[in-house]
């Protein structure tokens, strides 16, 4: 009895957010007949972030969201960082459409939801179309109104009326790469269990990896059973490096640098949002999902320019009680390689001055890279640093 039990803890894992893990993928046999009916219906064409968002809904990864916002939710989230109900919540999940095609919609209608390139992904019931206030979205979510920042320029070029309801998944949007680490967090859950891991560390990451990702991971994984190195491979602004080319660099570094059997690599296909703290949260909250008991925050997490002080994400994070957050935060300084302690270090662990320290900005390396240079193997793993060179030559 007590044996059963035990088992069962360490199957079932983390409690997802709100405890229970949302499914909202229709059972194989009813996908013809969802279809067919889906054709009668009025649709909507999702652009590439919602698209995404549609498959983080639909597999459990936004649990206990089970569609668009509806303005209770979308309203609480923005002011106050939770759901209607209560629950923290803190980046908006939303769908947008013209004011002509709101008004062409009744709530209590349902609507099929349409993919980019024309396939019926999913149907929602409407439950609420409401028009929105985006300066109050920035200034709360993003904590900035200029349309310099990526995140508050992609809201601004939202439409003007925000639809929202729960949706149910005919298909996942298709993906023509990383078709096997595209897990689920149900698969990457059972992955955990089978693997016998506990405790296990999640890590956001949107750039390719480096030196200190690689030592604060490393640091994380000495103090849990194991490690989800976690990309996001939605939309990200125009000059971060193509998630393919990202997961190639894992690839040879997990090869010649990680334990096989710590680490599980997989990606999550959100796209970034750039809104640093409150990000922060929304990535932990989407960690725990996926089972992960901790959850690595470093320096200026999901952060751009310089909209967000080094450890705001962190601050913020510390805000928030532990038990609403349900995942355990490892916050880490920034790090650098120091030539006296002849390894990666933060100042928390190193007494020596800044003349020692190896950082180079974003973009000296890429002028490095561009030219077919190799950054200092204390930047970055040669191996890594190829991948990005023979990258940059295509
Ligand atoms: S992010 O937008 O996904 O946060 P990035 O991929 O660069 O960007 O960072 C992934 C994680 O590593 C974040 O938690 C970030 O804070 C952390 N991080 C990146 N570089 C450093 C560094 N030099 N020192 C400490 N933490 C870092």
């Amino acid at each position: 009895m007590t044996q059963s039990k035990v088992i069962l803890k360490t199957a079932e894992g983390m409690a997802p957010h709100g405890g229970e893990l949302v499914n909202l993928e229709a059972p194989k046999g009813q996908v013809d007949q969802l279809t067919k009916e889906a054709q009668g219906l009025k649709k909507v064409r999702l652009g590439s972030k919602e698209t995404s968002d549609l498959e983080m809904l639909g597999i459990g990864a936004f649990s206990p969201l089970a569609g668009f916002m509806n303005r209770d939710d979308y309203m609480n989230v923005v002011k106050s960082m939770h759901l209607a109900n209560g629950l923290l919540w803190s980046v908006p999940v939303t769908l947008s459409v013209s004011s002509d095609a709101a008004s062409s919609l009744k709530e209590g209608e349902k609507i099929a939801l349409v993919g980019e390139s024309g396939t019926t992904l999913a149907t929602m019931m409407v439950q609420d179309k409401y028009t929105y206030n985006k300066a109050v979205e920035a200034e709360n979510v993003y904590r900035t109104t200029e349309e310099a920042h990526p995140g508050v320029a992609a809201m601004y070029g939202q439409e003007d009326v925000l639809i929202g309801g729960p949706v149910s998944i005919i298909q996942r949007p298709p993906h023509d790469n990383l078709q096997e680490y595209r897990l689920t967090p149900a698969e990457t859950r059972a992955a955990f269990a089978e693997k016998g891991w506990q405790r296990i560390v999640g890590f956001q990451t949107r750039n390719p990896v480096h030196r200190a990702h690689e030592y604060i991971q490393k640091c994380a994984l000495e103090a849990v059973d194991g490690l989800l190195l976690h990309p996001l491979v939605g939309d990200t602004k125009g000059d971060d490096i193509p998630a393919d080319v990202r997961m190639r660099c894992y690839q040879v570094l997990l090869e010649n640098y990680y334990p096989k059997d710590r680490v599980l690599l997989s990606v999550m296909p959100a796209a970034m949002r750039y809104a640093g703290p409150r990000e922060a949260i929304f990535h932990a909250l989407i960690r725990k999902n996926y089972g992960c008991t901790h959850f690595i925050v470093g320096r200026d997490h999901a952060g751009v320019g310089t909209y967000y002080g080094t450890y705001d994400a962190q601050d913020l994070l510390k805000q928030q009680s532990p038990e609403e957050l349900g995942i355990t935060p490892l916050y880490f300084d920034n790090t650098f390689f120091c030539k006296k302690c002849e390894g990666m270090a933060s100042l928390k662990t190193c007494p020596h001055d800044s003349s020692n320290h190896i950082s180079l900005s974003g973009t000296q390396v890429r002028n490095m890279l561009a030219a077919g240079e190799l950054p200092p193997p204390e930047f970055s793993r040669p191996e890594v640093a190829r991948v990005l060179i023979e990258s940059m030559k295509n």
